[in-house]
């Protein structure tokens, strides 16, 4: 039977019957509650017009989040709550502070990104009790473009917000609210001759993927949000992973880090950084913007299997595992034997990929990842680099390299890891692997970069490498811009 989807929205609860499941957010607040506020600019995640925040309960625990709206679907919302750009006027008509800021900084122009930028603020706001720091408002704002301001005015806003009288949300009524609308047992909503569901457990998930093997399984949409956006797909039936909490734990066993498939990107790194804050924290960092690392999982990015992701060379440089579920059960494997051609994975009809095993530091492994993109933030790699080698004073007793961008799938440089295995590291060695990765890769040309950049830029990310992990004089890790590492 159809469930409604049940939301808090403007102090009230909304009921949604009857749209798309794939309507979006952002048609959903403009079209049908008309709260034109939020802005389309790019419908894929890219510019930051459409920002709302999102409040849900994480295990009985509040948390509230910045996303882009344009690439959200309406049926995610269920047992959620939305704040647009409407809520941020208090009752008796006065701005709040990040409004107020951004007024007196002069932090708009032709306005069209600023109730964007507004919400990126707020979403900021609500976790901080004092100024934030200029490496935090970078973060915040990575996901926001403003054509005509400028950005200083509006990073003044942020460095400003927090001088006027604090706006508190009320997170204990909110809390409330939605424990009120939570959902015990699995939800579907159907509409248009289309079923999304909702499975809330493990188990249920296992028995709505056997039934519906050729649904489309939704984690955090910001890789099928752009299927219906931008390539106009009909998706058919929908299976949100979003709903089933124990997809999200992170929990250490045996030396490994287990990640759920359905832990947000930044619950992700941020775990990762704890063990490996030094190679991982600029890749969190430049992975996407905040509002897409906050709705994205790690397990989408995995399963997705984009040549160009960012997070599977480095995971499959330390020989990270896959845990794979269905009917019949379990499947662990290495990360890089799931991904067996482009876009072609050994996962079968009734499978979801669960977790993630990403080892733990070892003694004597050095491990680097390096992206290459046109710019910092909010930018897809062109080239992705990992190395992870088992150092045994100046011999190499393991080699493993991996990269993103240079073949159909993250791959391995087998011929170039198989010379190094035993030798020493020396810059010889080095030149003679640099050599031997044209037989590990035949890299396309693109738009964005060339084959021949593509070759020259990761020969020369294993001399950085090397740099960095020789056994005499090494050069201390850089990152690209002053943000090495986050607090
Ligand atoms: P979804 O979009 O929900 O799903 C992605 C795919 O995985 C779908 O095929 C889905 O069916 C499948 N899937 C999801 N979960 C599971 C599961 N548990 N089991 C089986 N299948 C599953 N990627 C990068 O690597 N680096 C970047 O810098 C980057 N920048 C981006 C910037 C923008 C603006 C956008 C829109 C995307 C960017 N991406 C980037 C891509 C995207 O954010 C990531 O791939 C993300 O990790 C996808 O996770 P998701 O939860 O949103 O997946
Ligand atoms: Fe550009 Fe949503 S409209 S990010
Ligand atoms: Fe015009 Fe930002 S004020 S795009």
């Amino acid at each position: 039977m159809s469930e409604p989807i049940r939301f808090y929205y403007r102090g009230a609860v909304q009921e949604v019957a009857n749209v798309s499941p794939t309507q979006t957010v952002l048609q959903h607040l403009r079209e049908d509650l008309h709260c034109t506020g939020t802005k389309e600019g790019c419908a894929e995640g890219d510019c930051g017009a459409c920002t709302v925040v999102i409040g849900s309960l994480q295990n009985g625990q509040l948390e509230l989040k910045a996303v882009n709206s344009c690439i959200q679907l309406t049926p995610t919302l269920d047992g959620k709550a939305l704040f647009s750009v409407e809520d941020l006027q208090q009752a008796d008509g006065a701005l709040h502070p990040v409004q107020q800021a951004l007024v007196e900084c002069h932090g708009s122009q032709c306005g069209f990104c600023t109730p964007g930028f507004a919400m990126s603020l707020w979403g900021m706001y609500l976790k901080q009790e004092c100024t934030p720091q200029r490496r935090e408002i970078d973060d915040a704002l990575s996901g926001n473009l403003c054509r005509c301001t400028g950005y200083r005015p509006i990073i003044e806003a942020a460095q400003r917000m927090g001088d006027y009288p604090r706006v508190e949300l009320d997170r204990a009524a909110l809390t409330l609210q939605l424990q009120a609308l939570r959902r015990g047992e699995m939800a579907t909503y159907s509409a248009q001759g289309r079923q999304f569901h909702a499975p809330r457990t493990l188990d249920e998930l296992v028995r709505v993927r056997a039934a519906h093997p050729s649904a489309v399984l939704l984690a955090g949409s910001t890789d099928v949000g752009l299927w219906v956006t931008k390539q106009m797909r009909d998706l058919g039936d929908i299976i949100y992973l979003g709903q089933v909490d124990s997809l999200k734990s992170i929990t250490t066993t045996d030396g490994m880090l287990e990640i759920g498939a359905g832990a947000t990107l930044n619950d992700a790194y941020q775990a990762l950084c704890v063990h490996y804050r030094e190679q991982l924290s600029e890749m969190w960092q430049r992975f996407a913007s905040l509002p897409i690392r906050n709705a994205g999982t790690l397990g989408g990015n995995v399963a997705n299997g984009s040549p160009i992701g960012d997070s599977m060379p480095w995971m499959i440089a330390l020989g990270s595992e896959i845990v794979l579920r269905g009917s019949a059960g379990q499947r662990v494997m290495a990360l890089e034997d799931f991904y067996l051609g482009y876009q072609k994975k050994d996962l079968l009809a009734d499978e979801f990929v669960e977790a993630v095993r990403v080892p733990l530091p070892r003694a004597g492994v050095q491990f680097r990842t390096y992206k290459l993109a046109k710019r910092y933030d909010q930018d897809i790699s062109a080239v992705c680099a990992a190395f992870a080698f088992t150092l045994d004073g100046g011999l190499i007793k393991e080699a493993r390299i991996a990269f993103g961008g240079m073949a159909a799938t993250p791959k391995r440089a087998t011929h170039a890891e198989a010379f190094l295995d035993g030798l020493e590291w020396s810059e010889a060695n080095l030149k003679a692997a640099m050599k031997l990765m044209e037989q590990d890769y035949a890299p396309l040309s693109d738009m964005r970069a060339s084959s021949a950049y593509r070759m020259k830029s990761a020969q020369n990310l294993l001399r950085r490498f090397w740099f960095e992990t020789r056994i005499d004089a090494p050069l201390a890790v850089t990152g690209v811009n002053a943000f090495a590492c986050r607090a």
